[in-house]
């Protein structure tokens, strides 16, 4: 309102506000102490995964990489598009436990490459299914879900029958992998394609999710970080 023209000091925001330059670099001064204050610690950790060599949680080390034949049935769930009903992060509350199971760790999700948490949840989270059901069920399920849950509103996947497995381009997926810092062996990517021969989708999706959340035996009742 007023010109300024009195004798009042003018305040650093109003020199602010009035000076496009100087407000450019007043942002990036304050974004970038946020950014620092954030990013600069990530520099000092030694690994972003719980420790896997602590003595008292010998179980974290039974994370190991896919077989080549759950691999497959990941990269079926990823085109079917599973993971937009199905997420794979159970949260640490208490709600969630109980219901799940153990919260799911950083190392469960070391070699998923991408990761499958999502963050929806039209169906229930799958992060530790392995085991839960036989494969039969899965298989029937998969088919044609309301013939198991009435009220379901899961899609059937009945197509997953009817295809195999790609051989060589399984070897090429494993190795591909490897480049993403997978430690899969020679022997891993030269034996994949006999592993997966003559198999259907079907047993490389059930394959996928018996194993899920099973690599970690977790004491019951007892929480990592207890
Ligand atoms: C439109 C959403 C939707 C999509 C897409 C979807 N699901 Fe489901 N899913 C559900 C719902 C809802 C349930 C709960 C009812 C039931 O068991 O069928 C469910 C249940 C499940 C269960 C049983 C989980 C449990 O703990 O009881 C499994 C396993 C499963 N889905 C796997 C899959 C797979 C694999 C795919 C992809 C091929 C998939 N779902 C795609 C909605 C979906």
């Amino acid at each position: 309102m007023s010109e300024n023209n009195s004798n009042e000091p003018v305040s650093l925001q109003e020199k602010l506000e009035k000076n496009v330059w100087a407000l450019v670099l007043a942002t990036a001064i304050i974004v970038s102490v946020g950014g620092i204050v954030e990013i600069v610690p990530l520099f000092y950790l030694k690994t972003t995964f719980e420790d896997v060599n602590h003595p008292e949680y010998e179980e974290l080390s039974g994370v190991r990489p896919y077989t080549a034949l759950e691999l497959a049935g990941r990269d079926i769930y990823q085109r079917e598009g599973c993971y937009l009903c199905h997420s794979q992060m159970i949260r640490p509350f208490r709600d969630e436990k109980d219901r799940y199971g153990h919260y799911s760790l950083a190392v469960e999700s070391k070699y998923d490459h991408p990761f499958q948490w999502g963050s929806k949840r039209t169906g229930p989270d799958i992060a530790r299914l392995g085991g839960k059901y036989s494969d039969e069920w899965h298989i029937q399920h998969l088919r044609a879900p309301r013939s198991v849950v009435p009220e379901s509103v899961m899609p059937n996947y009945p197509w997953l029958d009817d295809a195999t497995i790609d051989g060589a381009g399984m070897e090429k997926r494993v190795k591909a992998m490897r480049v993403l810092g997978v430690p899969y062996t020679d022997e891993d990517i030269n034996g994949a394609a006999a592993s997966v021969e003559g198999k259907t989708e079907m047993e490389a999706m059930v394959a996928y999710l018996q194993v899920l959340g099973t690599m970690i035996k977790f004491e019951p009742g007892r929480d990592y970080r207890d």
